[in-house]
């Protein structure tokens, strides 16, 4: 099935201003990009990732430019229990009292293969990271979500999560698991209008995962992370509104 393809969008300042918006893998890459582009939009910011000091990096570069001071929440996604996201939710509500919006966009990459050489170690693995971790974390936001006049939850896709693509493995697998659960998700959540889930998929961006997964590009010649943030800001912002249940991508 095609994908919705992003159209030019002019976004007005501070769109998310008011907003409360968590972003997983916060501290590099695409995720980094979002959280810092959502600031700039007037969105105090939650900074979730595995490595605090990837996080606290972002943090310091939030304050230093005048956005809105963030939140950091550390959290291994690969070890993170139901108990550990309903205390994530628990915190958002007590230290910020709203939250309209998640960026599922951390993911575990593992490596390129045939199927055959991959254990299920390996897919438990990237189904952790990449499908449990952003259901259990939705489902313990819910209840926040629906407090919110305009709650966006995008999941971070790819095209060889989209298509079926020779070599990807578990990571495809998971990918398409995640497309799934969203419009899934997104069917059962239409009598709450105010909650929308869609799903995106970046393409080829400058990012220390492109890297690893294909180490013959030329990396500099990719379009930077800041070049989709234009997307991202819409699908998180008022104007994507009437957006749901779809998948976007280049
Ligand atoms: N870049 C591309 O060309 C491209 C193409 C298609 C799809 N995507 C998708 O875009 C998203 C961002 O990718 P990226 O290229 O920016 O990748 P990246 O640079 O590797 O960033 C991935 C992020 O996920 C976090 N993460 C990984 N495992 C985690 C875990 N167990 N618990 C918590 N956080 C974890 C990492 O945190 P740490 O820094 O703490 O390790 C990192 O911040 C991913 O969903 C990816 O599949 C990217």
């Amino acid at each position: 099935m095609p994908y919705t393809a992003f159209k030019k969008h002019e976004t007005a300042a501070d769109s998310l201003k008011d907003r409360v918006i968590l972003v997983t893998g916060a501290g590099q890459g695409l995720g980094r990009s979002a959280a810092l582009a959502f600031a700039q939009q007037g969105a105090t910011v939650i900074l979730a990732g595995r490595k605090q000091n990837k996080l606290e990096a972002v943090y310091d570069e939030m304050l230093a430019t005048g956005l809105p001071e963030p939140l950091i929440f550390p959290l291994d996604l690969e070890k993170a229990t139901e108990d550990d996201y309903k205390a994530m939710a628990e915190g958002i509500y007590q230290q910020l009292g709203r939250l309209d919006g998640i960026l599922h966009n951390a993911a575990h990459f593992g490596r390129l293969g045939p199927l055959d050489i991959n254990t299920s170690k390996e897919f438990e693995r990237m189904f952790k990271v990449n499908v449990i971790a952003p259901f259990a974390l939705t489902k313990a936001c819910l209840p926040l979500l629906k407090m919110s006049e305009d709650a966006s939850v995008v999941f971070v896709s790819s095209s060889a999560g989209h298509e079926a693509a020779a070599y990807w493995g578990a990571h495809g697998v998971s990918k398409k698991a995640l497309e799934h659960l969203m419009q899934t998700w997104s069917l059962e959540l239409q009598q709450f209008p105010q909650i929308r889930l869609n799903a995106v998929i970046p393409g080829a961006i400058q990012s220390p995962q492109r890297k690893k997964s294909h180490p013959g590009e030329v990396h500099a010649e990719l379009p930077t992370a800041d070049s989709l943030m234009e997307y991202y800001v819409y699908l998180m912002g008022p104007d994507s509104r009437n957006e749901r249940g779809q998948v976007f991508g280049q």
